[in-house]
């Protein structure tokens, strides 16, 4: 049978048969570049087996590395897997190679066998880096080189337990098709570093860049080739990182570890509540979230200020929540609790750089919103008051997961109070709660 070309595309990697101008999927111009499938097998004429019942499977406890990280380890389900594939997405500068050369330092130390494949820096220039780091990292082999081939090959001579490849777009290789760095190219390319590491039980790390658009480029692609996809985030200019689990074929996609990056590298932050609660200013326009990250719930400060401006229309700025969510909460306080910020600015921010994301942010940005309009201090001096709960377009406070164990997190800091469902219907009675009979008049 004849091989046929399928069209694939750049951007959001939707394949077709026939090329067009403009991608059926996402609609972006000239994206679509041809790659030669492979011809469609007849089905061949194997005997048949028998089905399992699932009780009956022997499911075998994987043996893990642990890379002596906690953080890391919690967020991969107790920590790397042999033969795994691992995919490790962030912006730059957010500290990827920081954190897998970390990784390796510590399973070089253990008596693992480690490699370091750095396609995109130099050896000199990863070793800089070691050299900030604890001693051991520069106990790690490293291979500085961007052809697939060539890391392919080393792969099965050093056999090495646990390899990082930083970063998958900027390896390369004459036999791929497509453009370096393209969607097809970085299938390719984990395809065939999926095809050794399977064969020959080696963890791998991929680490890969975030588009502009904060997808992880070629990530339908990639993401189904993969056993985990993290998520490192955070921004660049602050200390605060979070590590997400997006995928895990061996673990929870619910946890999260909090990192800090210091001179000395990434340091965990292991009660990543108290010091964001201890950073808490407590001033108005200011309150404490109860978030959860995955199975832990964590405190964070959500600041707010609404400022006049000239601007048609006005400012939203947020750094840490969706824009949308500020657009749907500003409309909730407007409509059910005469609160309402007009023509002013409006800038919300979640401190140290952590992102939320999840619906029962909502009350705590409503109540920092509102004391900011307001000037009234949430809660009380040296203590500031906690909230959690997502708002309803009618104006009610719903119920989220986990309630009891957010409530359990603030009682810990001894907060000036816990705002949440269900004791908090709506909006207007946590406003009244929060900040006194002030906020139940309508707004001025
Ligand atoms: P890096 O790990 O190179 O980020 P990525 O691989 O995701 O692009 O490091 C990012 C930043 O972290 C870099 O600007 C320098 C800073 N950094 C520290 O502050 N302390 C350190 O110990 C190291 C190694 C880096
Ligand atoms: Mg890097």
């Amino acid at each position: 049978m004849k091989a046929r070309s399928t069209f694939t595309c750049s951007e959001c990697a939707q394949s077709t048969p026939r090329w067009h101008g403009r991608c059926p999927g996402c609609e972006a111009w000239n994206t679509l570049t041809e790659e030669a499938s492979a011809p469609a097998s007849t089905r061949s004429r194997l005997p048949a087996r028998s089905p399992v019942r699932l009780g009956e499977v022997r499911a075998e406890e994987v043996a893990r590395m642990r890379t002596q990280i906690g953080e890391l380890d919690r967020v991969l389900g107790g920590g790397l897997v042999p033969g795994s594939l691992v995919l490790l997405g962030g912006a730059p500068g957010i500290g990827k190679s920081t954190l897998t050369t970390m990784a390796l330092a510590r399973l070089a130390g253990a008596g693992r066998r480690t490699l370091y494949v750095s396609a995109e820096e130099s050896a000199a220039q990863v070793r800089l880096r070691a050299e900030r780091l604890a001693p051991g990292a520069l106990d790690v082999p490293i291979l500085a080189e961007t052809d697939l081939g060539v890391v392919l090959a080393t792969l099965e001579a050093e056999r090495p337990e646990a390899c990082v490849i930083d970063s998958i777009q900027t390896l390369h290789h004459d036999a791929l098709t497509g453009a370096p760095g393209s969607v097809g190219q970085v299938r390719e390319a984990a395809g065939e570093i999926a095809r050794v590491c399977k064969a020959r039980g080696i963890a791998v790390i991929l680490v890969g860049h975030v588009t502009k658009e904060g997808a992880l480029a070629g990530p339908r692609v990639l993401e189904h080739l993969v056993d985990c996809v993290l998520q490192f985030e955070g921004e660049r200019e602050r200390t605060y990182r979070t590590l997400r689990a997006l995928k895990n074929r061996f673990g929870s996609t619910h946890e999260a570890g909090v990192f800090e990056m210091r001179e000395d590298g990434l340091a965990e932050v292991l009660d990543a509540s108290a010091r964001f609660v201890g950073e808490a200013t407590g001033k108005p326009g200011s309150v404490v979230l109860i978030a959860m990250e995955g199975s832990r719930p964590l405190l964070v400060e959500v600041q707010a200020l609404v400022s006049p401006s000239e601007l048609v229309p006005p400012r939203r700025v947020v750094s840490g929540i969706d824009r949308n969510r500020l657009a749907l909460v500003l409309a909730v306080l407007g409509r059910h609790a005469g609160v309402g910020a007009g023509t002013a600015d409006v800038f919300v921010n979640v401190v140290g750089g952590v992102r939320i994301d999840e619906p029962g942010a909502d009350l705590a940005v409503a109540l920092a919103v509102a004391s900011a309009v307001r000037g009234v201090a949430c809660g009380r001096e040296g203590a500031p008051l906690a909230c959690f709960g997502e708002l309803g377009l009618t104006g009610e406070v719903r119920t989220v997961a986990h309630a009891e164990r957010r409530r359990a997190e603030a009682t810990r800091f001894g907060l000036a109070g816990v705002l949440g469902p269900p004791e908090i219907g709506n909006v207007r009675a946590a406003l009244a709660q929060a900040l006194g009979g002030a906020t139940v008049r309508a707004a001025a």
